[in-house]
């Protein structure tokens, strides 16, 4: 037990429904090294359908999907990956395609917009054409965008970014971790986002609610290497289908209801924007994501975090602001519980500058 009345560390924190601990209790599996687990291999064919590609595979984690989507495009070590600065694959998950591919990065900072748009893709994608060294093999791309807050890479900016790709003879691999919050926001299907990538990975254990579990999806062609790839990084997890059953019960109830994760978002930053004016830019709040600037109104941003865990509110911080994120389990009370918090920090900051 995580102890907080309210827990918005993560959309990641999710405990599987009753509903998927039916489905886990009843899945018909198999051994998923041999390739003949049903309920994975129906999982598989849904998360490949839900995106429009033809082919997705099955792993335990996010960054386990970036990583077989990475090096899918490569056959060995040393190659060049150019994004956007603070993506997870250029932050979180570097020393791993280090480690795993020998994939270094060309990053460019996108500004607070967290997306490059299709002008300095351009430029980052530029060849190398007097010492033929930094040679880019792959552009990577995020929608949402985590370290902007959740926002979504509209889907006009995200097609002129992969013509630019496509004119460069480069592909694109998309970490979708929350692919779905995406095109929810955007009123679109998350096809249209994942056809302006070569391979896409998305999480079913994010805002979908399963408890464990990613996928990679792609071109047919590419599912005998990313066997390969999964075998080699630990991943054939034997009687997966367990798990696979809540995946797919995240994926059929999942996806509409991420309306309610962005609706109660928008009310959360809506109230700790009444609470203390100038602290949160709703703007950015277009998604699961609430980010609070405390430093902007003079409240230290880890304490701020330690008082809020007191009052029974989890979060955390990312771009040194508190960083809040609504999910399956998180409820209308829940944000009422978040906002007494905010109220009482509020508050007590007030009580200790009269003092
Ligand atoms: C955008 C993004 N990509 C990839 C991952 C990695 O997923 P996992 O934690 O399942 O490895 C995360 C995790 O938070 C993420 O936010």
């Amino acid at each position: 037990m995580s102890g907080f009345r309210v827990d918005l560390r993560s959309d990641t924190v999710t405990k599987p429904s009753d509903q998927m601990r039916h489905a886990m209790a009843r899945a018909e599996v198999g051994d998923d090294w041999y390739d003949d687990d049903p309920t994975v291999n129906l999982l598989q064919e849904r998360c490949a359908e839900a995106l429009g590609k033809e082919a997705a595979v099955f792993v335990p984690t996010g960054t386990m999907a970036n990583q077989i989507g990475l090096r899918l495009h490569f056959r060995g070590p040393g190659h060049l990956v150019a994004a956007a600065a603070g993506l997870h694959v250029t932050t979180v998950e570097v020393m791993t395609a280090a480690t795993l591919a020998g994939i270094a990065y060309r990053t460019v900072d996108p500004g607070s917009r967290g997306w490059l748009d299709a002008e300095e893709t351009a430029i980052l994608l530029e060849p190398d054409e007097f010492y033929d060294v930094e040679v880019v093999d792959l552009l990577a791309v995020e929608n949402t965008v985590g370290a902007a807050g959740g926002r979504v890479m509209p889907i006009e900016e995200l097609r002129a970014v992969r013509k630019v790709a496509d004119d460069a003879g480069v592909p694109v691999h998309l970490d979708g971790a929350r692919i779905f919050n995406a095109a929810v926001a955007a009123s679109i299907d998350a096809s249209e986002i994942a056809a302006e990538a070569n391979t896409v990975m998305f999480c079913l254990s994010k805002g979908l609610g399963a408890p464990i579990g990613s996928v990679v999806c792609g071109p047919a062609e590419m599912t005998r290497e990313a066997r390969r790839l999964k075998i080699l990084y630990g991943g054939a997890w034997r009687q997966a289908g367990i798990v696979a059953a809540a995946g797919l019960v995240a994926l059929e109830e999942g996806r509409e209801r991420l309306r309610e994760d962005h609706d109660r978002a928008g009310r959360l930053a809506e109230g700790v924007a009444e609470i203390l004016p100038g602290a949160v830019d709703l703007e950015q709040v277009e998604t699961n994501m609430v980010f609070v600037d405390t430093e902007a109104v003079g409240l230290p941003m880890l304490q701020t975090l330690e008082r809020l865990a007191v009052l029974g509110v989890g979060a955390t911080h990312s771009g040194g602001k508190v960083r809040m994120v609504t999910h399956l389990d998180v409820d209308d009370a829940g944000i009422g519980v978040a906002l007494d918090a905010w109220r009482a920090l509020a508050a007590e900051a007030r009580n200790g500058e009269a003092s």
